[in-house]
């Protein structure tokens, strides 16, 4: 079952629960003139995102299609996207596009952004943050929204299990008991920790988020700095030692 929420003005979440990997699938719609698609999801996901894309904008309007690192649920149905929206233009880093994206997904040569760089669709402009290996892989970025303040961070701050769309009270314990439980088990060390780890997330809260807009789990509203901060003790902690 998809379900769909506003989860701040013109900010649609699109989740998915499978229970399998008991963990939410997430996709954020950002309803605009050029209608923005922050991950597609996996391919077999892709009739419930487009049916729940539906609802809220014509999916043949979708322009641009943004995503953090090359990964199934990041960009798996890119393809698939852009043939049902002419006009859908990927948008990632130069990395992303030359490593994998255009070779592996996209039908049509993505947009690269260069860190630092904004692109503006209508009344609400994204500036693309270059974040290698944060939350993980070589391409990874991030994009921030600037007038909402909204940080659409990807895997940072994963909570698993069946969430809520959004939360005011604090997401990392849930962040900190997700990380523990993978350490134990097939996805151990899920994110790196590595040497410029903490700058690139004291870079990330130097923006100063009010939304934190994760792939997995529920919206956090509330200070972004200080969440960002305190999750960075979270990964020092649980992956900061040999
Ligand atoms: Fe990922
Ligand atoms: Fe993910």
């Amino acid at each position: 079952m998809t379900q769909v929420d506003e989860v701040a003005a013109d900010l649609f979440r699109i989740a998915t629960y499978i229970p399998d990997v008991d963990l939410q699938f997430v996709q954020f719609l950002v309803r605009d003139d050029e209608p923005l698609l922050f991950h597609t999801g996996m391919r077999a996901l892709f009739p419930m995102v487009h049916e729940a894309v539906s609802r809220l904008v014509d999916p043949a309007g979708i322009r641009w299609i943004g995503f953090s690192h090359f990964e199934a649920d990041e960009c798996g149905a890119l393809g698939e996207w852009q043939a049902a929206a002419p006009q859908a233009t990927a948008i990632c880093s130069l990395v992303a596009k030359m490593v994998s994206v255009d070779d592996v997904v996209a039908r049509r040569p993505a947009r690269p952004l260069a860190d630092g760089e904004t692109l503006t669709t209508g009344r609400y402009s994204f500036r693309f943050l270059q974040t290698p290996q944060v939350p993980h892989a070589w391409d990874a970025g991030m994009l921030f929204e600037e007038t909402g303040r909204t940080l659409l961070c990807s895997d940072l701050f994963q909570q698993n299990g069946q969430t809520a769309a959004r939360t005011t009270t604090e997401v990392v314990s849930r962040f900190r008991d997700m990380l523990r439980a993978y350490q134990e088990g097939p996805f151990a060390w899920y994110l790196p920790y590595a040497s410029h780890t903490e700058a690139t997330l004291q870079r990330l809260a130097d923006l100063r988020p009010n939304i934190l807009a994760t792939m997995h789990g529920a919206t956090y509203e509330g200070d972004g700095a200080q969440a960002i901060q305190d999750l960075a003790a979270v990964m020092r902690e649980v992956l900061g030692r040999p």
